[in-house]
């Protein structure tokens, strides 16, 4: 099943607005000629603007690292996902286990969220992923199990492919820690086969993206991996190089040759 592969640059609460256009004019000049994979940056919510500006007329979409789940009202310091598109974003992160572990979001709430991104004519990218402790006890597929039925609880089998997902194990987040490619596919494997129970083959077509530590070093052998559709990369989409060598590593690991 052939599916494009997508990576996304999460630069979290990282780069100045001048730092981000810097970086972006660089991956629009290093990445230019790559075709065969989607590829995007989530820059600060304050830089989305200019940097969608500077990147116009490119490949490279972009994305918010998180949306509100209410199009306007009194939610101090909130951001509407039709603000984010407004802004040039294309996709939205949403649910990403920094967002649930320190600003309390909810299955429920990532769910509302994924819905009101939808609504908004964004990509959400789903972030599931356990936590080291939930892994030790044996609950991987269960947290995992829970973490889909709420963030999908809006989506109906023709809206599936409007997402797409990120396996993200929390202790693999920004620790150096990487699943190793057999664990990460494990999990890939399992959503994918939680989601054809539910909505059928379509499941077979939705992009999953690995995250946790990707870096120039793991990305290939990660992203041979059956069920890997991509990678989600925090600290190593903050320089370029990095960046485009996990990229061109995720083109040659998903594109054969001739394909
Ligand atoms: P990391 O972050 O690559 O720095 O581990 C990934 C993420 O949080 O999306």
């Amino acid at each position: 099943m052939a599916r494009t592969p997508i990576v996304v640059g999460n630069w979290k609460l990282h780069k100045t607005i001048a730092e981000g256009l810097a970086l972006v004019t660089e991956l629009k000049n290093q990445l230019a000629a790559v075709r065969e994979v989607e590829i995007g940056v989530a820059p600060v919510a304050v830089a989305l603007q200019p940097i969608a500006k500077r990147l116009e007329g490119t490949a490279i979409r972009v994305a918010g690292q998180d949306c509100h789940w209410e199009e306007r009202g009194a939610w101090t310091g909130a951001i509407a996902p039709t603000l984010l598109a407004d802004a040039g974003a294309t996709m939205a992160i949403v649910g990403h286990s920094e967002r649930r572990q320190h600003f309390g979001e909810t299955d429920e709430r990532v769910g509302a969220k994924v819905g009101a991104a939808l609504a908004a004519g964004l990509t959400p990218i789903l972030c599931v992923g356990e936590t080291e402790a939930e892994r030790d006890a044996g609950a991987t597929f269960r947290r995992i199990e829970t973490q889909l039925e709420g963030g999908l609880a809006a989506v109906g089998g023709d809206a599936l492919l409007k997402l797409v997902l990120a396996y993200e194990p929390v202790w693999a987040i920004g620790t150096g820690r990487t699943a190793t490619p057999a664990q990460a596919q494990e999990v890939h494997a399992h959503i994918r086969s939680w989601l054809r129970a539910r909505y059928g083959e379509t499941a077979d077509r939705l992009r999953i993206q690995y995250g946790g530590s990707v870096k120039p070093s793991n990305a290939e052998e990660l992203m041979r991996q059956e069920d890997i559709d991509g990678a989600l990369v925090g600290g190593a989409s903050l320089e370029a190089a990095d960046f485009v060598s996990i990229v061109k590593s995720t083109r040659s690991a998903r594109i054969r040759p001739g394909a």
